[in-house]
């Protein structure tokens, strides 16, 4: 059965729907164990705004003293104007525009993580323009398989991501020509969704030996940034709320050689958000097929694109019936794509018509990816402290 509380899906069967609902309570409890965990070992977090950006969320986040990871011009400008201090913003992304650099130079943001030589290049020049140094740290490629989803999946050499070991030498050799850039760190990130915590193992192991590298060159490299990708359970979304902080952090600080006066940063999306969000839809129309029973929603691809995308699995709940007859369904939404499905042959209580159904675990690349596609309206957004 659903944890949603009789009185809150009573709530929820008045409100036109789809719409995604947001535990406050859950998204607090998670901020105050992550700052517990990372805290002891005086880690910085910087939130990924691309995981969801919606001010509300982003201003208990801000409340708990995280710095923000921006993935574009807007996000910089939209942590700032939520107030995030400018000073704990990491900027990130392998195409960023001219527009985009110069919105975060004005703003002085701590970094710029930086992916290419041509990169480089047009920071040191723009910032020149603007009578600035920026401070920019390198994403190296580490070569670390996050035995993730392939589209997730970042810190390979085949990827678009970062620089690669063999290009260090030349890098730093053209640092040494750009006068309006500061280098003052590393940066890494090898994917999303990462549940088997070996592959951070194996990132802070690789990250030692680029250490070495630098510092037999005498280079000094004061922050070190490990990016995110921590995974979550979007199968048990109840029995593990919050995820393991503890033992995430403990791993870098076990594993990680951090040097003298070094700091070490995070930047983590989903494992902040994703168990807080649920996709609240309506069963439109149970129809027969074939083999199977569709159950037709009235959210689709539009509101939530994860399992069309990556075949990604959300928990599926029918919150108004808990009929002990079972039935088995393709649960999928009205678009006009046949990858508009959210799940295929899953076991649920009889379902009729009018039934609200919960997608869980949608808090993080869920609203935040939702698209207008077949004009859909925008989807709505309601939190637990308004609601
Ligand atoms: N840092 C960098 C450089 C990133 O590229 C990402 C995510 C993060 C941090 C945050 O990762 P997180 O802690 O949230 O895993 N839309 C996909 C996920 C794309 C992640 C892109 N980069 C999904 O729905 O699974």
């Amino acid at each position: 059965m659903t944890s949603f509380p009789k009185d809150l899906i009573h709530k929820f069967t008045l409100t036109p729907t789809p719409f995604y609902y947001y535990n406050m309570e859950l998204l607090d409890h998670t901020l105050q164990n992550l700052r517990l965990e990372s805290d002891r070992y005086s880690f910085e977090v910087h939130y990924a705004l691309k995981a969801n950006a919606n001010s509300h969320i982003l201003k208990h986040i801000n409340d708990f003293d995280l710095g923000a990871d921006c993935v574009s011009g807007n996000e910089v400008t939209r942590a700032v104007e939520t107030g995030f201090n400018s000073e704990k913003i990491v900027f990130a992304g392998v195409g960023k525009s001219d527009e985009e650099i110069k919105t975060a130079l004005a703003n002085n943001i701590h970094s710029f993580n930086c992916e290419s030589m041509q990169e480089l290049e047009v920071i040191d020049q723009l910032a020149g323009g603007m009578n600035k140094i920026a401070p920019v740290a390198l994403r190296l490629n580490p070569n670390v398989s996050a035995n993730t989803h392939k589209y997730i999946t970042t810190g390979l050499e085949e990827n678009k991501f970062g620089i690669n070991q063999w290009e260090l030498e030349s890098i730093i050799e053209k640092l040494n020509s750009l006068h309006h850039i500061r280098l003052i760190g590393l940066h890494f990130h090898i994917g999303s969704q990462i549940t088997d915590l070996s592959a951070f193992k194996s990132l802070c192991i690789k990250i030692n030996e680029f250490q070495q590298w630098f510092s037999q060159r005498h280079i000094a490299i004061p922050h070190l940034n490990v990016g995110g990708g921590l995974g979550i359970d979007y199968h048990d979304p109840d029995g593990h709320s919050i995820v393991d902080f503890a033992s995430y952090f403990r791993l870098f600080h076990e594993f990680l050689v951090v040097y003298p006066g070094q700091k070490v940063h995070f930047e983590l999306g989903r494992a902040i958000t994703a168990q807080c969000g649920s996709l609240i839809s309506k069963v439109l129309y149970i129809k027969k097929g074939v083999n199977t029973h569709f159950m037709i929603l009235d959210a689709g691809m539009t509101e939530l694109i994860r399992p069309a995308l990556y075949q990604a699995y959300h928990k599926i709940e029918n919150i108004t019936q808990g009929s002990a007859d079972i039935q088995r369904y393709d649960v999928v939404g009205p678009i006009c794509e046949s990858s508009d499905c959210f799940g295929k042959s899953i076991l649920m209580p009889l379902t009729s018509r009018g039934n609200l159904i919960a997608i869980r675990s949608t808090g993080a690349y869920g609203e935040v990816m939702s698209s207008n596609y077949n004009l859909r309206e925008k989807v709505k957004a309601y939190y637990s402290d308004e609601f």
